[in-house]
């Protein structure tokens, strides 16, 4: 064999991953190259860690919540949403804002194959969701005369099928050299005795390693640099899934200044305890997301003497930063999160297994996690049927359906 090879034997076998190379010989030369370069590149130690981590109960009782305040947008009155209108509009007239959408995740609840900013929700029109949010920005640049920079997260999953789609639809008429993508990272997903599972062609599973790992991909591929050299102080950084984001909105931008805060964050009440939106609260007196998978029956359902849930201010995946507030959090990897799913593997046998149930565990960093780093941020709560239409479910709630209709009924009138 060779060098490369022996050091990765050594490598897994430190790491109790031998079976990795149980298919080596199997494998064509640039198979063979690739899996032993992931081998060497992959922090197999970091794996095994985040495996024993999957066995420890998560609780929130070492952690004190309680609710965070928010500013309300909808009580503002006529002077004051035109104050903050015009500190904001002035940032982005000066070339000071950009716009980053998170469109790495795989999109699978929605079953839609292909990137999901590709889908076609059914409007009349037909646009596609990256379309109707690239509107927001052509929009802009017509009100405030500025091309407002985007870029675009994908993961290695997605990146090809995105950028093709761009190009398909000559990046629907807004300027090609305004936009950019870059890719997230990945993580190996292992199975539920922490081996790392190998796919279909002998290589190493991996998945998007969640939106959390946006800030060190910024900084990895230039992005933080290039917004920094475009004199860019205001980021909003928004999923690729709700229809309605407002990604040109003076008003976010105004709150943050007037706040003097480096990040605000966009909140929606939430329609019922049980609704699948991460809601924001305070952790050891620092702003945060519980998300909905992590949250109790009961905190999720507490209400306060006016009926309203304690924690009802849903993270509606509408955030503003600013750049220094990007460049701190870029400096380190935020903690990750497990998640149990169903992935497909080759087995001992070198058969391949499609599993019924969830056998194998997924890694992933969340954005929001980040908040806590800062000593405060503003929440602004905005009306769902102006903000908030997600398209996360084929059908039922949050669907192309409901998305369809939110958006319909929003621009009905304008
Ligand atoms: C998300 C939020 C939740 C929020 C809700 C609002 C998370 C973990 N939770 O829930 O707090 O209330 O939206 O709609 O985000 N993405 C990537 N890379 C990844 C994973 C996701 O770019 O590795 C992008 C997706 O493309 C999508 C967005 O992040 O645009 C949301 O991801 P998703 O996993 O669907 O989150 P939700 O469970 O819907």
């Amino acid at each position: 064999m060779n060098e490369k090879y022996d050091a990765s034997m050594e490598k897994v076998k430190k790491y109790g991953q031998e079976h990795l190379l149980k298919f080596y010989d199997k494998l064509s030369k640039d198979e063979k190259e690739k899996l032993l370069d992931d081998i060497l590149t992959i922090d197999l130690q970091q794996i095994n860690k985040l495996y024993e981590q999957t066995k420890v109960e998560k609780n929130f009782t070492s952690s004190k919540i309680e609710p965070i305040p928010y500013i309300d947008k909808t009580k503002m009155s006529k002077e004051e949403l035109e104050k903050y209108e015009k500190i904001g509009e002035h940032e982005i007239r000066k070339g000071k804002y950009a716009v980053v959408t998170m469109a790495g995740g795989q999109g699978t609840r929605l079953g839609h194959n292909g990137p999901k900013g590709t889908f076609d929700i059914g409007l009349d029109s037909h646009k596609s969701i990256f379309e109707i949010l690239c509107d927001n920005l052509k929009m802009a640049k017509e009100k405030y005369n500025v091309t407002i920079p985007w870029y675009i997260m994908t993961s290695d999953e997605n990146n090809k099928e995105t950028e093709e789609f761009f190009k398909k639809n000559r990046y629907f008429n807004y300027p090609k050299e305004a936009v950019t993508f870059f890719k997230q990272g990945q993580l190996p997903m292992v199975d539920e005795q922490g081996k790392i599972l190998l796919n279909e062609h002998g290589q190493i599973k991996q998945a998007a390693d969640g939106h959390g790992g946006i800030f060190v991909s910024m900084r990895k591929n230039g992005i933080i640099y290039d917004m920094q050299t475009r004199g860019i102080e205001w980021v909003f950084i928004g999923g690729v899934d709700n229809v309605l984001a407002k990604m040109a909105d003076p008003i976010f931008i105004g709150v943050a200044i007037d706040e003097k805060v480096q990040a605000v964050g966009k909140s929606i009440v939430k329609v019922s305890p049980k609704e699948k939106v991460g809601v924001f609260c305070k952790r050891n007196g620092k702003p945060s997301v519980i998300e909905y998978t992590e949250i109790t029956d009961e905190m999720a359902e507490a209400r306060d003497r006016n009926g309203e849930l304690l924690y009802g201010e849903s993270h509606a995946l509408c955030n503003l930063f600013n750049i220094k507030a990007i460049d701190m959090f870029s400096k380190d990897f935020l903690p990750y999160h497990s998640a149990h799913k169903k992935a497909s593997y080759i087995n001992e046998d070198g058969n391949i297994v499609k599993p019924e149930k969830p056998n194998a565990y997924k890694f992933e960093a969340f954005l929001f996690d980040a908040f806590e780093s800062l000593d405060n941020m503003a929440i602004l709560r905005v009306k769902r049927e102006e903000e908030f239409a997600p398209v996360k479910n084929s059908e039922g709630a949050d669907s192309p359906e409901t998305a369809r209709e939110l958006y319909n009924n929003y621009w009905k009138n304008k």
